[in-house]
């Protein structure tokens, strides 16, 4: 992506100032009389969202006002002005006073400067802005790319982003920054003992595989992030409506912020020893594809009875999760679009996340706060878990009811990790269902800048 920083100072930039309902009379006061009258004429009242531009009398934009929530309010969107990107004209603009939060504000500009330009013409971001002093504009810059990177590979369809394009994508990542890369495809991830993601993968003439990079010193402390791949989720024999099947090309959207969560922990250089793992896989019909009742030992052992081939994220992550825990790491995170039921519970924009760690838990929380990339904890339900028992297997992967799915989910997930010293799981969405600011409609980074900054304070 091509970012709307203007880094070389040379064009006098227009300023933006930011008003709200309380303080616009103020800011007004000191505008030049026309300008005044102006905004006066257009109603201009420092409602939350409106823009103006003011005219200089030679009828150039001398000046734009901006408006936010008061600071008192109950709720303060401190994207707002990732708006500005969309409805400013070209030209480099600067910030006149502070918005509520000029980090936020700053790298807010540039997640709404973001389009989708694979398939057509890519308008080139012309609404340019001078960063504010005192941010880190670096890493601002890096959180901006990697979204980006998340965004453009939920958006691409399935048939430009299967098993393998996924596994190219992490190829070129581990490429870019020295990192050793590794896959296991097709029957030999039977041979080498992963029968979930091969059952899952098999119907599907796109050869399912384990994408496995890892980076950075081999002594420092080890973190492993795994992303549900899921590059087309038709739900398998069990198949979705039409309406359910529109948007899953998404569903391998915890591979795209797994992937996004890694550049930026190279880029950044953090001090831990990194590990990707990635089952990317096609959930296809076919003659071929596992059914409903069939029975599968996982890589750790125990049986599973596949109650639902739609409920295959949990599988697909089993056997890489039951990897990663071999390793017994400090941190082991995974992300995944796993149920509906997450978005029934906390709707699309607040992914719920599970751990038993509850300084890790806090953590998360305050730091997805911090970085307005909400994230809600649920709980890993002890009564809950005798809901995935089998008649004839150790396990079922979907309880015959529909409640609480998110955390039946979860609870499935959490058979596998045993040794991991902690274990994060995030169920995320993945996509803006309609645009908000910063927020274009389509495929989205979610959780992974929280995560990139708990991992930042930590491993610094
Ligand atoms: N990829 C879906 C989850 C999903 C559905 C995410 C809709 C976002 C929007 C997942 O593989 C799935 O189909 N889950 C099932 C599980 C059920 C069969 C136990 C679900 O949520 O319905
Ligand atoms: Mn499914
Ligand atoms: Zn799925």
């Amino acid at each position: 992506m091509q970012l709307p920083f203007e880094t070389t100072p040379v064009v006098p930039a227009i300023p933006i100032t930011f008003a709200t309902k309380a303080t616009w009379s103020t800011i007004a006061k000191d505008l030049p009389e026309p300008a005044r009258q102006f905004a006066l004429a257009n109603d201009f009242t420092g409602k939350p969202g409106k823009c103006l531009t003011l005219p200089a009398p030679d009828g150039q934009i001398a000046h734009v006002v901006f408006g936010l929530e008061d600071e008192s309010a109950k709720s303060r969107d401190l994207f707002r002005p990732g708006a500005l990107p969309g409805l400013l004209p070209p030209g480099v603009y600067r910030f006149a006073n502070a918005p509520h939060d000029p980090r936020l504000a700053t790298l807010a500009f540039a997640l709404g400067s973001y389009r989708f330009g694979r398939y057509r013409k890519a308008e080139k971001p012309e609404v340019r802005l001078v960063p504010p002093d005192g941010v880190d504009i670096a890493d601002i810059a890096r959180t901006a790319e990697a979204a980006a990177l998340a965004r453009d590979l939920i958006n691409t369809p399935s048939n430009d982003m299967g098993p393998e394009q996924l596994a190219d994508t992490a190829k070129a990542l581990a490429e870019r920054f020295g990192a050793s890369f590794k896959c296991i495809i097709g029957d030999d991830l039977v041979k080498q003992n992963f029968p979930l993601i091969h059952a899952v993968g098999m119907a599907s003439a796109r050869t399912p595989r384990l994408i496995d990079l890892s980076w950075g010193d081999p002594a420092h402390p080890k973190v492993t992030l795994v992303g549900k791949g899921v590059c087309f989720d038709t739900g398998g024999l069990d198949l979705k409506p039409s309406s359910g099947m529109l948007i899953m090309k998404k569903d391998m959207g915890g591979a795209a912020n797994v992937l996004a969560l890694a550049q930026m922990v190279m880029d950044a250089k953090l001090k831990v020893r990194l590990r990707v793992l990635i089952p990317a896989v096609e959930n296809a019909v076919a003659g071929n594809a596992f059914r409903p009742l069939d029975i599968f030992k996982s890589r750790k052992g125990p049986t599973v009875e596949i109650g639902n081939t739609d409920a295959e994220g949990r599988l697909v992550l089993a056997d890489a999760l039951a990897l990663a825990d071999e390793e017994k790491p400090e941190l082991l995170v995974d992300l995944g679009t796993l149920t509906g039921a997450a978005r029934v519970a906390l709707g699309p924009d607040l992914p719920p996340f599970y751990t038993h760690d509850e300084m890790l838990a806090e953590s998360v929380a305050a730091h997805a706060k911090r970085e307005n990339d909400p994230l809600w904890r649920m709980p890993l339900w002890p009564p809950y878990d005798s809901w995935l028992d089998s008649k004839v297997a150790d396990i079922n992967n979907a309880p015959s009811g529909t409640f609480a799915g998110s955390i039946t989910c979860a609870l499935f997930l959490q058979r596998f990790v045993t040794d991991a010293k902690s274990w994060l799981h995030v169920d995320i969405y993945g996509w803006t269902p309609s645009a908000k600011p910063a927020r274009p409609e389509g495929g989205e980074c979610q959780a992974a800048r929280a995560i990139y900054k708990l991992l930042s304070e930590r491993y610094a």
